[in-house]
C-alpha cells in the first residue's frame, strides 16, 4: 500500500481527499455511503451568522457539461450549526474544516469568534468568493485588499488555522493569493465555482432565477487546475485543489500542480459514493506507478524549457496516431498559433 497521509499546515491528514463545501451537506449526512474515516476530512456547508433561506428556484440546472447553481448559502445560522451539528461532528473521526460566509468584513470575525472554542473544528474555511451573494459582484474576491483585511481579522479571531477559499473570476488570482497569505492565512482553496449561466431561447428564460450562477464540476477542471498552479507557485502556504475532480488520476494532477490536498464537489451528485472510492483508487493508482508516498507528487511538475543554444535537440518522432490527436499536435507543431 502506499502512503497516502499528507500534512497540510499543522493538520495531519489520513489522506488528501476533502469533500468541498456545500455539495455534501455538513458531511455526516452522506456518512451511510461515505464513512468519513475514509477521508481527509470534511468541509463543512457555508455557515453564516444568520439563517438564510437561500435564492428563489429554480436555483440549480444542469448544462451540457457541468452544473450551475445560485444556492446563495442556504443554511440554518451559526446557532444551529452549533447546536445541531457540532456535537455530532465531534465523532465524526476526520478531520473538520468549517466554511464560513458574511456579507461584511465584521460577520467573518465575529462568525470566527463563535466558533473558536468548539472543539469539533480543526480549521476554518473563508468563503470569500460566493458567486451568489451580492449579485455575484464578489467584493472579498476580487479586491486583495478587501480579502486581506477579512483574513486578518478571522486571524484575530481564531487560534485554528484558517484557510481562505478563492474565486477563479478574477483576472490575477496570485494578487488574491498573495494578499492572503501576507494576511496571515495558513492555507489557500483554489477554487469556487466559475461564473456560468444558461438560457432557454424558446422561452427567453433563463436557466437560474439569478440569470448567473456558479459552473462546477468535470468541464471547470482546467481552469481549477490553473488556477491552483498559480496559487501554488505564488505563495509559500499550503492549497487545497477545488474544481471538477472525478477521479484518483484528477487528485494527482492538482497535487502535480502543487496542492497539498484537494475538495470534491458536484461528482458526489452524479454518484454519491465517488469519495468512498477515491482513497482506494488512489492507492491503487500510485502502486501501478512504482510510487510509495503520495507527497513524492506534489509539487513535482515539470516545467517544460527551451533548450539552450548548446544543447543539441534530437528530432521528435513522426506521430502516426489518427483521429483527434492529430488535431493538438498540428497545432502544437504551429506553436500554438492555432489558439490566442
Ligand atoms: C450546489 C453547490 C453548492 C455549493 N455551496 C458552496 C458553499 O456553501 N460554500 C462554498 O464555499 N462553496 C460552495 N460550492 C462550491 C464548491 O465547494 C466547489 O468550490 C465548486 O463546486 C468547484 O468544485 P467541483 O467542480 O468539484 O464541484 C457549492 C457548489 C455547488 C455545486
Amino acid at each position: 500500500m502506499a502512503r497516502l497521509s499528507v500534512e497540510f499546515s499543522t493538520l495531519a491528514l489520513r489522506n488528501p481527499i476533502f469533500s468541498a463545501s456545500g455539495t455534501f451537506g455538513h458531511g455526516l449526512e452522506m456518512q451511510h455511503i461515505v464513512p468519513p474515516t475514509l477521508l481527509g476530512g470534511l468541509v463543512s456547508k457555508t455557515v453564516t451568522l444568520k439563517p438564510r433561506p437561500g435564492n428563489p428556484l429554480p436555483r440549480i440546472c444542469e448544462t451540457e457539461a457541468g452544473f450551475l447553481n445560485s444556492i446563495g448559502l442556504e443554511n440554518r445560522g451559526v446557532e444551529a450549526y452549533r447546536r445541531d451539528v457540532l456535537p455530532a461532528m465531534a465523532r465524526a473521526g476526520t478531520c473538520v474544516i468549517t466554511n464560513i460566509g458574511g456579507e461584511k468584513v465584521e460577520d467573518f470575525e465575529e462568525l470566527a469568534r463563535i466558533l473558536d472554542g468548539e472543539d469539533a473544528i480543526h480549521a476554518f474555511e473563508v468563503n470569500l468568493s460566493c458567486p451568489n451573494v451580492q449579485e455575484g459582484k464578489l467584493p472579498f474576491a476580487t479586491d486583495p485588499k478587501m480579502a486581506a483585511r477579512v483574513i486578518e481579522r478571522v486571524r484575530a479571531a481564531t487560534r485554528k488555522p484558517v484557510l481562505a477559499k478563492l474565486s477563479p473570476n478574477v483576472s490575477r488570482l496570485s494578487d488574491l493569493a498573495i494578499a492572503v497569505e501576507a494576511g496571515g492565512a495558513h492555507g489557500i482553496t483554489a477554487v469556487n465555482t466559475v461564473l456560468g449561466m444558461k438560457i432557454d431561447w424558446r422561452t427567453r428564460a433563463p436557466g437560474l432565477f439569478t440569470v448567473q450562477g456558479g459552473y462546477s464540476g468535470m468541464a471547470i477542471k482546467p481552469i481549477a487546475l490553473r488556477c491552483a498552479w498559480e496559487c501554488a507557485r505564488s505563495v509559500k502556504i499550503p492549497v487545497m485543489g477545488c474544481g471538477g475532480i472525478t477521479c484518483a488520476a484528477d487528485v494527482l494532477e492538482f497535487l502535480v500542480a502543487g496542492c497539498s490536498a484537494v475538495q470534491v464537489g458536484t461528482a458526489s451528485f452524479s454518484d454519491p459514493a465517488t469519495l468512498a472510492r477515491l482513497p482506494g483508487e488512489l492507492d491503487a493508482l500510485l502502486e501501478s506507478a512504482g510510487i510509495s508516498d503520495v507527497r513524492e507528487l506534489i509539487g513535482s511538475l515539470r516545467i517544460p524549457r527551451l533548450p539552450s543554444p548548446s544543447e543539441k535537440v534530437a528530432p521528435a518522432p513522426a506521430n502516426t496516431a489518427r483521429g483527434p490527436r492529430e488535431g493538438v499536435d498540428a497545432a502544437n507543431a504551429l506553436g500554438g498559433a492555432a489558439s490566442s
